[in-house]
Protein backbone atom coordinates (compact mmCIF):
# COMPACT_ATOMS: atom_id res chain seq x y z
CA UNK A 1 0.00 0.00 0.00
CA UNK A 2 0.93 3.94 -0.51
CA UNK A 3 1.06 5.78 3.04
CA UNK A 4 1.95 9.06 4.52
CA UNK A 5 3.19 9.33 7.76
CA UNK A 6 2.17 13.49 8.80
CA UNK A 7 5.06 14.37 11.37
CA UNK A 8 8.12 12.78 12.44
CA UNK A 9 8.69 13.11 15.44
CA UNK A 10 8.86 9.64 17.90
CA UNK A 11 5.53 8.31 16.84
CA UNK A 12 5.94 9.04 13.03
CA UNK A 13 9.39 8.00 12.49
CA UNK A 14 8.77 5.08 14.18
CA UNK A 15 5.59 4.11 11.93
CA UNK A 16 6.87 5.26 8.84
CA UNK A 17 10.06 3.24 9.24
CA UNK A 18 8.10 0.37 10.81
CA UNK A 19 5.37 0.57 8.12
CA UNK A 20 7.96 0.88 5.03
CA UNK A 21 9.34 -2.37 6.85
CA UNK A 22 6.40 -4.72 6.47
CA UNK A 23 6.11 -3.60 2.78
CA UNK A 24 4.66 0.01 2.08
CA UNK A 25 5.82 2.62 0.19
CA UNK A 26 5.64 5.65 2.55
CA UNK A 27 6.24 9.11 2.31
CA UNK A 28 6.92 10.78 5.68
CA UNK A 29 6.25 14.31 5.69
CA UNK A 30 6.67 17.27 8.38
CA UNK A 31 7.36 20.85 8.20
CA UNK A 32 11.29 20.66 9.72
CA UNK A 33 13.48 20.61 6.23
CA UNK A 34 16.02 20.03 8.15
CA UNK A 35 14.49 17.07 10.08
CA UNK A 36 13.24 15.83 6.28
CA UNK A 37 17.01 16.17 4.62
CA UNK A 38 18.53 14.02 7.48
CA UNK A 39 15.97 11.37 7.39
CA UNK A 40 16.07 11.53 3.69
CA UNK A 41 20.06 10.28 4.47
CA UNK A 42 18.80 7.72 6.22
CA UNK A 43 20.00 9.14 9.59
CA UNK A 44 17.26 9.26 12.44
CA UNK A 45 16.28 12.18 14.40
CA UNK A 46 16.38 10.48 18.32
CA UNK A 47 18.03 7.78 20.02
CA UNK A 48 15.86 4.63 19.79
CA UNK A 49 16.82 0.84 20.01
CA UNK A 50 16.79 -0.83 16.34
CA UNK A 51 15.95 2.66 14.44
CA UNK A 52 18.88 3.97 12.67
CA UNK A 53 18.97 0.07 11.46
CA UNK A 54 15.58 0.11 10.46
CA UNK A 55 15.12 3.53 8.69
CA UNK A 56 18.76 2.56 6.90
CA UNK A 57 17.23 -0.20 5.42
CA UNK A 58 14.23 1.04 4.40
CA UNK A 59 15.07 4.77 2.89
CA UNK A 60 18.04 2.63 0.97
CA UNK A 61 15.05 0.07 -0.20
CA UNK A 62 13.37 3.05 -1.77
CA UNK A 63 9.94 2.36 0.07
CA UNK A 64 10.49 5.14 2.52
CA UNK A 65 10.89 8.67 1.44
CA UNK A 66 10.71 12.21 2.77
CA UNK A 67 9.22 15.20 1.98
CA UNK A 68 7.94 18.51 3.51
CA UNK A 69 5.02 19.05 1.38
CA UNK A 70 1.54 18.09 2.53
CA UNK A 71 0.15 18.67 -1.41
CA UNK A 72 2.84 15.69 -2.63
CA UNK A 73 1.62 14.23 0.05
CA UNK A 74 -2.38 13.83 -0.37
CA UNK A 75 -1.19 13.10 -3.72
CA UNK A 76 1.09 10.53 -3.35
CA UNK A 77 -1.65 8.33 -1.46
CA UNK A 78 -4.94 8.07 -0.01
CA UNK A 79 -4.28 6.72 3.50
CA UNK A 80 -2.63 9.42 5.54
CA UNK A 81 -1.40 8.78 9.37
CA UNK A 82 -1.27 11.85 11.39
CA UNK A 83 1.53 11.72 13.96
CA UNK A 84 1.89 15.11 14.66
CA UNK A 85 2.34 16.69 18.48
CA UNK A 86 -0.41 17.56 20.95
CA UNK A 87 1.41 19.39 23.31
CA UNK A 88 -0.50 20.79 26.79
CA UNK A 89 -1.81 24.20 26.00
CA UNK A 90 0.26 26.88 27.66
CA UNK A 91 -2.80 28.87 28.89
CA UNK A 92 -4.42 25.22 30.49
CA UNK A 93 -4.35 21.52 30.74
CA UNK A 94 -5.74 21.28 27.96
CA UNK A 95 -4.29 19.70 24.43
CA UNK A 96 -2.89 22.27 21.54
CA UNK A 97 -4.31 20.67 18.87
CA UNK A 98 -2.94 23.42 16.32
CA UNK A 99 -0.79 21.07 14.52
CA UNK A 100 -3.36 18.42 14.27
CA UNK A 101 -5.54 21.19 12.88
CA UNK A 102 -2.77 22.31 10.38
CA UNK A 103 -2.36 19.27 9.10
CA UNK A 104 -5.88 18.87 8.37
CA UNK A 105 -6.45 22.07 6.53
CA UNK A 106 -3.18 21.66 4.83
CA UNK A 107 -4.13 18.30 3.38
CA UNK A 108 -7.90 19.27 2.85
CA UNK A 109 -7.47 20.96 -0.68
CA UNK A 110 -5.14 18.27 -2.33
CA UNK A 111 -7.02 14.94 -0.98
CA UNK A 112 -7.83 12.43 -3.54
CA UNK A 113 -11.32 11.52 -3.29
CA UNK A 114 -12.24 8.75 -0.81
CA UNK A 115 -8.93 9.47 1.06
CA UNK A 116 -8.48 8.14 4.85
CA UNK A 117 -7.22 10.44 7.67
CA UNK A 118 -6.01 8.16 10.46
CA UNK A 119 -4.96 9.81 13.54
CA UNK A 120 -2.16 8.53 15.60
CA UNK A 121 -1.43 11.59 18.10
CA UNK A 122 -3.26 11.31 21.72
CA UNK A 123 -5.84 13.73 21.21
CA UNK A 124 -9.10 14.56 23.23
CA UNK A 125 -12.03 12.72 22.90
CA UNK A 126 -14.41 14.38 20.29
CA UNK A 127 -11.81 15.26 18.06
CA UNK A 128 -11.86 12.75 14.94
CA UNK A 129 -15.63 13.56 15.04
CA UNK A 130 -14.58 17.70 15.02
CA UNK A 131 -12.12 17.56 12.12
CA UNK A 132 -14.12 14.95 9.93
CA UNK A 133 -16.64 17.67 10.22
CA UNK A 134 -14.04 19.68 9.09
CA UNK A 135 -12.94 17.91 5.90
CA UNK A 136 -16.65 17.81 5.43
CA UNK A 137 -16.23 21.29 4.02
CA UNK A 138 -13.75 20.22 1.75
CA UNK A 139 -16.04 17.80 -0.41
CA UNK A 140 -13.87 15.28 -1.04
CA UNK A 141 -15.32 12.26 0.80
CA UNK A 142 -12.90 11.62 3.13
CA UNK A 143 -13.09 9.84 5.83
CA UNK A 144 -11.70 10.12 9.44
CA UNK A 145 -10.50 7.13 11.90
CA UNK A 146 -8.29 7.20 14.74
CA UNK A 147 -5.80 4.66 15.72
CA UNK A 148 -3.95 5.30 18.88
CA UNK A 149 -0.53 4.32 19.28
CA UNK A 150 0.96 2.80 23.09
CA UNK A 151 4.50 2.47 21.92
CA UNK A 152 7.03 3.22 24.50
CA UNK A 153 10.28 5.04 24.35
CA UNK A 154 13.16 2.64 24.05
CA UNK A 155 11.29 -0.19 22.86
CA UNK A 156 9.55 1.95 19.90
CA UNK A 157 10.38 0.18 17.34
CA UNK A 158 9.81 -3.65 19.32
CA UNK A 159 6.03 -2.14 20.34
CA UNK A 160 5.41 -0.97 16.89
CA UNK A 161 6.59 -3.82 14.98
CA UNK A 162 4.73 -6.14 17.57
CA UNK A 163 2.33 -4.60 19.56
CA UNK A 164 0.08 -6.36 22.06
CA UNK A 165 -3.45 -4.76 20.21
CA UNK A 166 -3.98 -2.86 17.38
CA UNK A 167 -7.44 -0.38 18.47
CA UNK A 168 -9.11 1.48 15.58
CA UNK A 169 -12.38 3.80 15.62
CA UNK A 170 -13.53 3.80 12.47
CA UNK A 171 -17.14 5.02 11.20
CA UNK A 172 -17.07 2.81 7.94
CA UNK A 173 -16.14 -0.88 7.16
CA UNK A 174 -14.53 0.41 4.43
CA UNK A 175 -12.27 2.54 6.61
CA UNK A 176 -11.80 -0.70 8.79
CA UNK A 177 -10.76 -2.49 5.95
CA UNK A 178 -8.03 -0.56 5.01
CA UNK A 179 -6.57 -0.57 8.31
CA UNK A 180 -6.78 -4.33 8.45
CA UNK A 181 -4.93 -4.27 5.19
CA UNK A 182 -1.84 -1.54 6.57
CA UNK A 183 -1.21 -4.43 9.44
CA UNK A 184 -1.66 -7.35 7.40
CA UNK A 185 0.84 -9.01 8.77
CA UNK A 186 0.58 -8.37 12.62
CA UNK A 187 -3.29 -9.76 12.36
CA UNK A 188 -1.14 -12.19 10.44
CA UNK A 189 0.91 -12.50 13.98
CA UNK A 190 -2.09 -13.08 15.97
CA UNK A 191 -2.39 -9.49 17.36
CA UNK A 192 -5.76 -8.19 19.21
CA UNK A 193 -7.34 -6.44 17.17
CA UNK A 194 -10.29 -4.01 18.43
CA UNK A 195 -12.16 -2.12 15.95
CA UNK A 196 -14.49 0.45 17.63
CA UNK A 197 -16.34 3.89 16.87
CA UNK A 198 -13.54 7.15 17.47
CA UNK A 199 -14.75 8.27 20.46
CA UNK A 200 -13.84 4.98 22.23
CA UNK A 201 -10.43 4.43 20.41
CA UNK A 202 -9.55 8.17 21.29
CA UNK A 203 -10.29 6.97 25.21
CA UNK A 204 -8.84 3.57 24.81
CA UNK A 205 -4.98 5.93 24.78
CA UNK A 206 -5.98 8.05 28.02
CA UNK A 207 -7.38 5.55 29.48
CA UNK A 208 -4.33 3.69 29.97
CA UNK A 209 -2.00 6.31 30.24
CA UNK A 210 -4.21 7.39 33.23
CA UNK A 211 -4.45 3.64 34.52
CA UNK A 212 -0.45 3.32 34.03
CA UNK A 213 0.23 6.79 35.77
CA UNK A 214 -2.14 5.99 38.76
CA UNK A 215 -0.63 3.06 39.56
CA UNK A 216 2.69 4.46 39.32
CA UNK A 217 1.32 7.30 42.00
CA UNK A 218 -0.47 4.49 44.03
CA UNK A 219 2.85 2.94 44.71
CA UNK A 220 4.71 6.18 45.38
CA UNK A 221 1.41 6.92 47.32
CA UNK A 222 2.50 3.91 49.29
CA UNK A 223 6.14 4.54 49.54
CA UNK A 224 5.11 7.74 51.39
CA UNK A 225 3.53 5.72 54.04
CA UNK A 226 6.15 3.44 54.31
CA UNK A 227 8.45 5.88 55.34
CA UNK A 228 6.35 7.52 57.75
CA UNK A 229 5.82 3.94 59.62
CA UNK A 230 9.23 2.48 58.84
CA UNK A 231 8.16 -0.01 56.80
CA UNK A 232 9.85 -1.19 53.07
CA UNK A 233 7.55 -0.01 49.45
CA UNK A 234 9.95 -2.39 47.46
CA UNK A 235 8.83 -5.40 49.74
CA UNK A 236 5.29 -3.94 49.79
CA UNK A 237 5.72 -3.38 45.66
CA UNK A 238 6.95 -7.00 45.59
CA UNK A 239 4.14 -8.72 47.90
CA UNK A 240 1.23 -6.80 46.54
CA UNK A 241 2.78 -7.09 42.36
CA UNK A 242 2.39 -11.14 43.23
CA UNK A 243 -1.05 -10.99 43.03
CA UNK A 244 -1.86 -11.72 39.48
CA UNK A 245 -4.87 -9.02 39.49
CA UNK A 246 -2.32 -6.49 40.53
CA UNK A 247 0.38 -7.34 38.60
CA UNK A 248 4.31 -6.53 39.54
CA UNK A 249 5.00 -3.77 36.49
CA UNK A 250 4.48 -0.13 36.62
CA UNK A 251 4.65 -0.61 40.81
CA UNK A 252 8.34 0.16 41.15
CA UNK A 253 8.26 3.16 43.66
CA UNK A 254 10.58 6.49 43.18
CA UNK A 255 10.96 9.67 41.77
CA UNK A 256 7.85 8.64 39.61
CA UNK A 257 7.02 9.68 36.18
CA UNK A 258 8.24 12.11 33.60
CA UNK A 259 8.24 12.32 29.60
CA UNK A 260 6.20 13.74 27.19
CA UNK A 261 2.86 11.47 27.55
CA UNK A 262 1.84 10.68 31.07
CA UNK A 263 2.01 14.05 32.91
CA UNK A 264 0.33 16.18 29.85
CA UNK A 265 -1.75 13.43 28.40
CA UNK A 266 -3.74 12.95 32.51
CA UNK A 267 -4.33 16.65 32.87
CA UNK A 268 -5.60 17.08 29.31
CA UNK A 269 -7.99 14.09 30.02
CA UNK A 270 -8.90 15.63 32.91
CA UNK A 271 -9.39 18.99 31.37
CA UNK A 272 -11.61 17.51 28.32
CA UNK A 273 -13.61 15.29 31.06
CA UNK A 274 -14.22 18.64 32.89
CA UNK A 275 -15.53 20.25 29.34
CA UNK A 276 -17.97 17.04 29.08
CA UNK A 277 -19.17 18.00 32.62
CA UNK A 278 -17.82 14.59 33.62
CA UNK A 279 -14.34 15.85 35.51
CA UNK A 280 -15.76 14.37 38.86
CA UNK A 281 -15.16 10.92 37.11
CA UNK A 282 -11.60 11.68 37.01
CA UNK A 283 -10.62 14.69 39.88
CA UNK A 284 -8.09 11.40 41.07
CA UNK A 285 -6.17 12.32 38.49
CA UNK A 286 -5.35 15.52 39.89
CA UNK A 287 -4.41 13.71 42.77
CA UNK A 288 -2.21 11.33 40.63
CA UNK A 289 -0.32 14.25 39.21
CA UNK A 290 0.38 15.93 43.19
CA UNK A 291 1.50 12.69 44.32
CA UNK A 292 3.70 12.21 41.84
CA UNK A 293 5.18 16.14 41.81
CA UNK A 294 5.86 15.22 45.47
CA UNK A 295 7.79 12.61 44.56
CA UNK A 296 10.43 15.54 43.42
CA UNK A 297 9.95 17.57 46.00
CA UNK A 298 10.70 14.54 48.60
CA UNK A 299 13.80 13.34 46.58
CA UNK A 300 14.86 17.27 47.22
CA UNK A 301 13.68 17.46 51.09
CA UNK A 302 15.93 14.13 51.72
CA UNK A 303 18.53 15.27 50.17
CA UNK A 304 18.70 18.30 52.29
CA UNK A 305 17.89 16.74 55.50
CA UNK A 306 20.88 14.15 54.34
CA UNK A 307 23.13 17.03 53.90
CA UNK A 308 22.38 18.13 57.49
CA UNK A 309 19.60 20.55 56.90
CA UNK A 310 21.08 22.57 54.08
CA UNK A 311 22.41 22.04 50.15
CA UNK A 312 24.18 25.06 50.11
CA UNK A 313 27.58 25.14 48.62
CA UNK A 314 27.92 21.21 48.92
CA UNK A 315 28.74 18.64 46.20
CA UNK A 316 26.12 16.36 44.74
CA UNK A 317 26.48 13.74 41.94
CA UNK A 318 23.72 12.83 40.03
CA UNK A 319 23.33 9.50 38.20
CA UNK A 320 20.74 10.01 35.20
CA UNK A 321 19.05 13.15 33.20
CA UNK A 322 16.80 11.23 31.35
CA UNK A 323 13.07 10.81 32.04
CA UNK A 324 13.49 6.87 32.12
CA UNK A 325 16.63 4.56 31.08
CA UNK A 326 16.75 3.65 27.47
CA UNK A 327 15.95 6.80 26.37
CA UNK A 328 17.98 9.95 25.42
CA UNK A 329 14.27 12.09 25.96
CA UNK A 330 14.55 14.79 29.25
CA UNK A 331 11.09 15.86 28.29
CA UNK A 332 9.21 16.75 32.23
CA UNK A 333 12.31 14.51 33.62
CA UNK A 334 11.97 13.75 37.07
CA UNK A 335 15.84 13.65 37.31
CA UNK A 336 16.40 16.91 35.51
CA UNK A 337 13.75 18.81 38.18
CA UNK A 338 15.43 17.63 41.10
CA UNK A 339 18.55 18.36 39.72
CA UNK A 340 18.05 21.45 38.90
CA UNK A 341 15.91 22.22 42.65
CA UNK A 342 19.13 21.64 44.41
CA UNK A 343 20.94 24.13 41.95
CA UNK A 344 18.78 26.46 42.71
CA UNK A 345 19.18 25.90 46.32
CA UNK A 346 22.78 26.22 46.02
CA UNK A 347 24.58 23.34 45.37
CA UNK A 348 27.17 22.42 43.00
CA UNK A 349 25.44 19.89 41.19
CA UNK A 350 27.32 17.56 38.45
CA UNK A 351 24.95 15.10 36.63
CA UNK A 352 25.75 12.08 34.22
CA UNK A 353 23.60 10.25 31.75
CA UNK A 354 24.72 7.21 29.31
CA UNK A 355 22.83 8.73 26.52
CA UNK A 356 21.09 11.95 27.46
CA UNK A 357 24.11 14.51 27.88
CA UNK A 358 23.53 16.59 24.97
CA UNK A 359 19.93 17.21 25.57
CA UNK A 360 19.98 17.84 28.61
CA UNK A 361 22.67 20.45 28.67
CA UNK A 362 20.94 22.11 25.97
CA UNK A 363 17.61 22.05 28.42
CA UNK A 364 19.34 22.56 31.70
CA UNK A 365 22.21 24.78 30.71
CA UNK A 366 22.98 25.99 33.70
CA UNK A 367 23.58 22.28 34.94
CA UNK A 368 27.37 20.88 35.20
CA UNK A 369 27.48 17.74 33.53
CA UNK A 370 30.09 14.96 33.31
CA UNK A 371 31.06 12.16 30.69
CA UNK A 372 31.29 9.15 33.32
CA UNK A 373 30.33 8.40 36.58
CA UNK A 374 33.48 8.83 38.49
CA UNK A 375 33.68 12.25 37.08
CA UNK A 376 29.87 13.40 38.22
CA UNK A 377 30.81 11.71 41.64
CA UNK A 378 34.35 13.47 42.67
CA UNK A 379 34.36 15.11 46.14
CA UNK A 380 30.60 14.76 45.87
CA UNK A 381 28.90 15.18 49.20
CA UNK A 382 26.41 13.39 48.00
CA UNK A 383 24.98 10.99 45.28
CA UNK A 384 21.72 10.93 44.40
CA UNK A 385 20.38 8.02 41.83
CA UNK A 386 17.81 9.75 39.17
CA UNK A 387 17.46 7.22 36.33
CA UNK A 388 17.36 3.45 36.85
CA UNK A 389 19.64 3.03 33.62
CA UNK A 390 21.67 -0.72 34.36
CA UNK A 391 24.73 1.15 34.11
CA UNK A 392 24.39 2.68 37.89
CA UNK A 393 23.54 -1.18 38.96
CA UNK A 394 26.75 -2.38 37.61
CA UNK A 395 28.47 0.45 39.50
CA UNK A 396 31.39 -0.82 42.05
CA UNK A 397 30.33 0.89 45.50
CA UNK A 398 33.96 0.27 46.65
CA UNK A 399 35.27 1.78 44.03
CA UNK A 400 33.18 4.98 43.75
CA UNK A 401 33.65 5.61 47.52
CA UNK A 402 37.36 5.87 46.74
CA UNK A 403 36.27 8.95 44.63
CA UNK A 404 33.82 10.73 46.91
CA UNK A 405 34.05 13.51 49.57
CA UNK A 406 31.17 11.40 51.57
CA UNK A 407 30.12 7.88 50.65
CA UNK A 408 26.56 9.29 51.10
CA UNK A 409 23.96 7.51 48.52
CA UNK A 410 20.14 8.50 47.89
CA UNK A 411 18.75 6.30 45.34
CA UNK A 412 15.39 7.97 44.23
CA UNK A 413 14.94 4.90 41.96
CA UNK A 414 15.63 2.14 44.77
CA UNK A 415 17.43 0.14 42.35
CA UNK A 416 20.44 -0.04 43.42
CA UNK A 417 21.57 -2.92 45.88
CA UNK A 418 21.89 -2.13 49.11
CA UNK A 419 23.69 -4.18 50.96
CA UNK A 420 26.87 -4.01 48.95
CA UNK A 421 26.69 -0.29 48.81
CA UNK A 422 26.13 -0.58 52.42
CA UNK A 423 29.38 -3.51 52.91
CA UNK A 424 31.60 -0.97 50.94
CA UNK A 425 31.10 1.96 53.41
CA UNK A 426 28.14 3.76 51.88
CA UNK A 427 25.38 4.86 53.96
CA UNK A 428 22.36 4.58 51.97
CA UNK A 429 18.91 6.13 52.01
CA UNK A 430 16.56 5.11 49.23
CA UNK A 431 12.95 6.57 48.85
CA UNK A 432 10.16 4.35 51.14
CA UNK A 433 12.70 2.47 52.77
CA UNK A 434 13.36 2.39 56.31
CA UNK A 435 16.78 3.75 57.17
CA UNK A 436 18.06 0.34 58.21
CA UNK A 437 15.90 -2.29 56.32
CA UNK A 438 13.64 -4.46 58.21
CA UNK A 439 13.77 -8.09 58.05
CA UNK A 440 11.97 -9.12 54.57
CA UNK A 441 9.58 -11.59 55.88
CA UNK A 442 7.94 -13.89 53.58
CA UNK A 443 9.78 -12.66 50.41
CA UNK A 444 12.13 -13.27 47.81
CA UNK A 445 15.11 -12.01 49.43
CA UNK A 446 14.18 -13.52 53.11
CA UNK A 447 15.29 -16.95 54.69
C1 LIG B 1 4.14 5.95 27.87
C2 LIG B 1 3.23 4.73 27.70
O1 LIG B 1 3.79 3.59 28.34
C3 LIG B 1 3.00 4.44 26.23
O2 LIG B 1 2.11 3.35 26.08
C4 LIG B 1 2.41 5.69 25.60
O3 LIG B 1 2.22 5.48 24.24
C5 LIG B 1 3.33 6.89 25.83
O4 LIG B 1 3.57 7.07 27.21
P1 LIG B 1 6.78 6.39 27.74
O5 LIG B 1 6.50 7.84 28.01
O6 LIG B 1 7.78 6.02 26.71
O7 LIG B 1 5.42 5.63 27.32
O8 LIG B 1 7.29 5.81 29.13
P2 LIG B 1 6.99 4.58 30.12
O9 LIG B 1 7.95 3.49 29.91
O10 LIG B 1 5.56 4.22 30.10
O11 LIG B 1 7.37 5.29 31.50
C6 LIG B 1 6.77 6.53 31.87
C7 LIG B 1 7.38 7.10 33.11
O12 LIG B 1 6.99 6.35 34.25
C8 LIG B 1 8.91 7.14 33.15
O13 LIG B 1 9.31 8.40 33.66
C9 LIG B 1 9.27 6.00 34.10
O14 LIG B 1 10.52 6.20 34.72
C10 LIG B 1 8.12 6.07 35.08
N1 LIG B 1 7.85 4.83 35.82
C11 LIG B 1 7.52 3.68 35.16
C12 LIG B 1 7.91 4.82 37.20
O15 LIG B 1 8.20 5.85 37.82
N2 LIG B 1 7.64 3.68 37.88
C13 LIG B 1 7.30 2.52 37.25
O16 LIG B 1 7.05 1.52 37.94
C14 LIG B 1 7.25 2.52 35.84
Amino acid sequence: MRLTVIGTGYVGTVHAACMADIGHEVLGIDIDAERIASLSAGRAPIHEAGLSELLARTVASGRLRFSTSLAAGALFATTHFVCVGTPQRSDSDAADLRFVDAVIDGLAPHLRHGSLVVGKSTVPVGTAERLARRLAGAATGAEVAWNPEFLREGSAVQDTMHPERLVVGVTSERADAVLREVYEPMLRAGVPYVSTDPATAELVKVAANSFLATKISFINAMSEVCEAAGADATVLARAIGADSRIGPLFLEPGLGFGGSCFPKDIRAFAARAEELGAGAAVVFLHEVDRINTRQRLRTVETSRRLLGGSVMARRIGVLGAAFKPGSDDVRDSPALAVAMALQEQGAFVRVHDPEALDNARAACPELAYALDIPKACEDADLVLHLTSWPEYRRIDPVALAAVVREPLLLDARTGLDEPSWRAAGWTVHALGRPMRRTPELASGGAS
